[in-house]
């Protein structure tokens, strides 16, 4: 069910369209994040990884085994090998032929357009990432103001640090699987020296979280909603954002008049 809400709270839920339009697209395709665009997500969400070869790649897991017709792991492969691969085929026929793409193809789309929640998937296996984001964003003058809607995110908490001292002015956020239930004011004071983002599994989201979060001065966008109801407990928990695989769902909350 969920309770009636109104226009405004609407309004000022951010919707993030998890990996694209993961429900409806090949997860971290162009075609998923165009698919998240057009739906009018507020944000793209994107797993970035690197190659063998140094370069930056959107893509989930730290093999392309499940979601490309290749085997092994990102950091073995380099990004031409990468490239060859067809990312689309197991979600549909009809996707056959998308690519894994580049972070940096990603940025010069989606820029401007939508905001863009940028992962960095398992960052302690590629030394250096945190840089090699940095440069990305910092070439494209993406680095100066968050004015468009640019945040950096990430399990690993250390790699958010270190990410922040070298982007300064982007917002980060840190990352927190369904075992962080009994978080502490005091850990959360300790995230919010560095993040402006609480995003945690939306299984250990309650009331007094999402207010313990907000005291701390951060913002919340639990994952990953792939249900209407589930969409909608998170909209009555007072949550700043939801990370979801169906954007719709975010818009479908019954409003006021
Ligand atoms: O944006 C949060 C969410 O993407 C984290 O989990 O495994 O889908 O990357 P995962
Ligand atoms: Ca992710």
């Amino acid at each position: 069910a969920g309770k009636v809400i109104s226009k405004q709270q609407q309004q000022e839920m951010v919707n993030v369209a998890h990996r694209g339009a993961s429900g409806h697209a090949p997860e971290n395709t162009m075609e998923a994040f165009q698919k998240g665009f057009e739906m009018k997500a507020d944000y793209i969400e994107i797993d970035v990884q690197m190659t063998k070869d140094g370069e930056l790649v959107v893509i989930h897991d730290t093999t392309v085994n499940r979601t490309t017709d290749g085997t092994g792991k990102v950091g073995d492969l380099t990004l031409a090998e990468i490239r060859q691969l067809d990312a689309g085929s197991w979600f549909g026929d009809a996707y056959a032929g998308e690519k894994v793409p580049t972070f940096e193809e990603v940025l010069n789309e989606f820029r401007g357009k939508v905001g863009i929640l940028i992962e960095l998937k398992a960052p302690e296996l590629y030394p250096g990432v945190e840089a090699k984001i940095a440069d990305a964003l910092i070439e494209r003058n993406m680095d100066t103001a968050n004015n468009e809607k640019i945040i950096i995110q990430s399990f690993n908490h250390e790699s958010m640090k270190t990410s922040k001292e070298l982007l300064p002015n982007l917002s980060h956020g840190v990352l927190l699987g369904g075992n962080w239930a009994n978080v502490t004011e005091e850990q959360l004071a300790q995230f919010a020296a560095y993040a402006d983002y609480f995003n945690p599994s939306m299984y250990i989201v309650t009331e007094e979280l999402v207010g313990d979060v907000h005291e701390a001065g951060m913002d919340i966008y639990p994952y990953t909603s792939r249900s209407q109801e589930q969409a909608l407990r998170l909209f009555d928990l007072n949550v700043d954002g939801i990370i979801t695989d169906y954007p719709e769902h975010v818009y479908a909350h019954p409003v006021k008049n």
